[in-house]
């Protein structure tokens, strides 16, 4: 089966071609003629990547699956959720820490979570599949690895912030892996 992630990231593809095998033809955006910025203007997580996967499939009749994540903390009311990558009024993740920090000062309450939906658009009906890792913000941001908002993120369960994880052991827990397993199972009973 022909199908498309809509994705310009290669590492993000890489991964998931290694664990889709070969039953799937996985195709770019780029290799399929989409060469055009995906709309992402929903107020949702779930919403940007439903809008996503079913431009693709309105405007090029491929199947298709987009992926959207972004960090929730409860006591900023789930934000910066959708927001995340432009917490600070750019696409900076040292502003974007700094942000989240600065709200977060004299907040006891420190839960948050990272969310990935994934939705996949088959003959142009939708799918999604949520992977969550529950967690708390730190005061301090810790660790080198990573991007965004691992260096003040610790998973539950764990002392290490993202950022001082290897990939594997953040792959091993992480929002993404999972909502994208999710993703793996139901294709696998559906090829
Ligand atoms: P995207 O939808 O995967 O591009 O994620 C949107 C934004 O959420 C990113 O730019 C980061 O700010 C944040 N984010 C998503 N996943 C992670 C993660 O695994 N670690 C840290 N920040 C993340």
């Amino acid at each position: 089966m022909q199908l498309c992630f809509a994705t310009n990231n290669a590492h993000k593809l890489k991964e998931i071609k290694a664990l889709l095998g070969t039953n799937f033809e996985l195709k770019t955006l780029q290799e399929i003629g989409c060469n055009e910025e995906l709309p992402e203007t929903t107020d949702t997580i779930e919403g940007n990547s439903a809008q996503k996967a079913e431009y693709v499939w309105e405007h090029y009749g491929v199947n298709c699956f987009a992926d959207d994540s972004g960090l929730e903390i409860e006591a900023l009311n789930g934000a910066p959720g959708v927001h995340s990558a432009y917490y600070s009024g750019e696409r900076n993740h040292a502003r974007n820490i700094e942000r989240v920090l600065k709200e977060l000062a004299n907040e006891d309450n420190r839960k948050a979570r990272f969310k990935t939906v994934i939705t996949l658009t088959l003959s142009g009906k939708s799918y999604s599949f949520e992977g969550i890792v529950e967690g708390v913000i730190i005061e301090t941001p810790r660790g080198t690895d990573g991007f965004g908002y691992d260096p003040i993120f610790v998973p539950e369960g764990y002392d290490q912030t993202f950022a001082e994880m290897t990939l594997e052991q953040k792959s091993k827990i992480s929002h993404r892996s999972r909502a994208f397993a999710k993703l793996v199972l139901f294709l696998k009973d559906h090829s």
